[in-house]
């Protein structure tokens, strides 16, 4: 079973239809830069062409960096503003002339993890976390997803979590490992209290480092990178869009 998997962010959006059974792409992704203004329509029509590229007409998924609810985007931290209140989805769907489902980022990252990687067969209370421009989360419960967390935008001694410890600070500040993990840590340890995770997964383009910071880090909670790093936003997006419309 094949479905295609495309994947908004801030640099580029990228697309790519994935095997499911493998849990990989079927072909070789499609990478386009994000149009600047990345307003809706500008973004759905680089979203269209990829489709065509793949010759596509059967349902897809796609992720946005953003809350969604019921195809609707309902914030708008890291993307243009006029996302907001937007039916990214019909919008998609109308474009393309596909089924679509839009769905957050990092729920669509850890829907993948969970399925093939660190998260495959874990119960328990299970957090993904992914370390980009913002800190994007999913937390799952015995294996269900409760969607469009956010906990990137838990206040952190007065600040925006992912004001503090985003992989996109840790560059801008030139933060070593060592001092970037004390402010993951406090995040951390801010999610254990509310949570008490079994498992935190990092995802990111941090988690090809983790032997560089893992060891800082401190939580009553197992720590595993994610298994499938950046393709996990387009594998997730299209299995959640083959569970949709099965
Ligand atoms: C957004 C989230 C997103 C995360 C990672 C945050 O700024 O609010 O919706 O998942 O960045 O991209």
């Amino acid at each position: 079973m094949e479905r295609l998997g495309i994947d908004i962010g801030g640099s580029g959006i990228k697309g790519a239809p994935v095997d499911l059974e493998k849990g990989d792409f079927s072909r070789e992704r499609l990478r386009i830069p994000t149009p600047d203004p990345a307003t809706p329509k500008a973004v759905a029509a680089m979203v269209r062409d990829i489709t065509r590229h793949f010759k596509w007409d059967q349902p897809l998924g796609c992720t946005f960096p953003a809350v969604i609810k019921k195809g609707i985007a309902c914030s708008a931290a890291n993307v243009d503003p006029a996302w907001l209140g937007t039916d990214g989805e019909a919008l998609i769907r109308e474009v393309t002339g596909c089924p679509t489902l839009l769905l957050n980022d990092a729920d669509a990252a850890g829907i993948a993890e969970m399925e093939y990687g660190a998260g495959k067969d874990r119960k328990g209370v299970v957090i993904m976390l992914t370390f980009g421009t913002g800190i994007g989360s999913a937390i799952f419960i015995d294996g269900v997803l409760v969607p469009n967390t956010e906990f990137g935008h838990l206040e952190v001694r007065g600040k925006d979590a992912e004001h503090r410890a985003s992989a996109r600070i840790r560059k801008e500040k030139n933060l070593g490992w060592k001092k970037w993990a004390v402010v993951v840590n406090e995040f951390l340890q801010r999610m254990e209290i509310l949570f008490s995770p079994d498992l935190f997964i990092f995802g990111g383009g941090v988690s090809r480092r983790h032997e560089d910071f893992f060891h800082y880090l401190k939580t009553k909670a197992e720590i595993s990178p994610a298994v499938l790093e950046n393709r996990a936003g387009i594998i997730g997006a299209a299995l959640a869009a083959y569970r949709a419309f099965k």
